[in-house]
């Protein structure tokens, strides 16, 4: 079998001995969020179901940073699945422990973090998010969500006889919280990179001033 040529390294001396720069890692508009974010992480909010973890994961490859859940995060500090602490201890127990969990994420640095639903309802919470990250709504409509949702048994606030009520109650409750994100984009089925590529657009938007815009003046006025 042919051997394969080897790869170049991405920094490497030419026979002429003059130093190659690096290829970045990050593409051009990447690298200039990055930049800009400085120490803010990017948080994902909105509704269970709307794509938090699958949007995030992907955006955070694209920048370059680290992807934190903090569902995840909660589970391993109380070394219990959401629905055991539910059951065992009830809701405003975790709901403190999702606020604090959420706050020491928020000072640990740069990172796309996805947020539980129903945590950026606690005031406290979107402070601090406020503060320290830039935040993207993930508006996703009522049957989007369903069809998702009813992939899992594992949200507490869904075992309930009517899980679609519960959803369209709880989309009525939490709407107009989550409008005070930073950037809202609609999570729908088209493929997630669209989805990603639409969350770095609004970001460089939000963060990088863009160019002036040139007038054209119509030759036939
Ligand atoms: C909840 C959403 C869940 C999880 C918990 C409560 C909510 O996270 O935190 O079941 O109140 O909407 P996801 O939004 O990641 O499903």
């Amino acid at each position: 079998m042919a051997k394969k040529a080897a790869m170049p390294p991405k920094c490497l001396k030419t026979e002429m001995s003059e130093t190659v720069t690096p290829v970045p890692t990050t593409a051009p508009q990447e690298a200039e969020i990055l930049a800009a974010l400085g120490t803010r992480l990017v948080v994902l909010v909105g509704m269970m179901g709307a794509g938090k973890s699958t949007i995030g994961r992907r955006l955070a490859a694209r920048l370059n940073l680290p992807f934190v859940d903090a569902d995840t995060e909660i589970e391993a500090a109380a070394g219990m699945t959401i629905p055991e602490i539910f059951e065992v201890h009830g809701e405003p127990h975790f709901r403190d422990g999702e606020a604090r969990v959420i706050a020491r994420l928020l000072d640990a640095g740069p990172a796309v973090l996805a947020t539980g639903g129903g945590s950026f309802m606690r005031e406290e919470t979107r402070r601090r998010i406020g503060e320290k990250a830039v935040s993207i709504w993930l508006k996703a409509d009522p049957d989007v969500i369903m069809r998702r949702v009813r992939r899992r048994a594992d949200r507490p606030l869904l075992q309930t006889v009517d899980p679609a009520a519960t959803v369209s109650r709880l989309i009525s409750e939490r709407e107009p919280t989550y409008q005070h994100a930073d950037l809202t984009i609609s999570s729908r089925e088209v493929p997630h990179d669209k989805i990603v590529d639409e969350c770095l657009d609004a970001l460089h938007a939000k963060l990088i001033n863009p160019a002036p815009s040139i007038e054209i003046v119509s030759a036939a006025r």
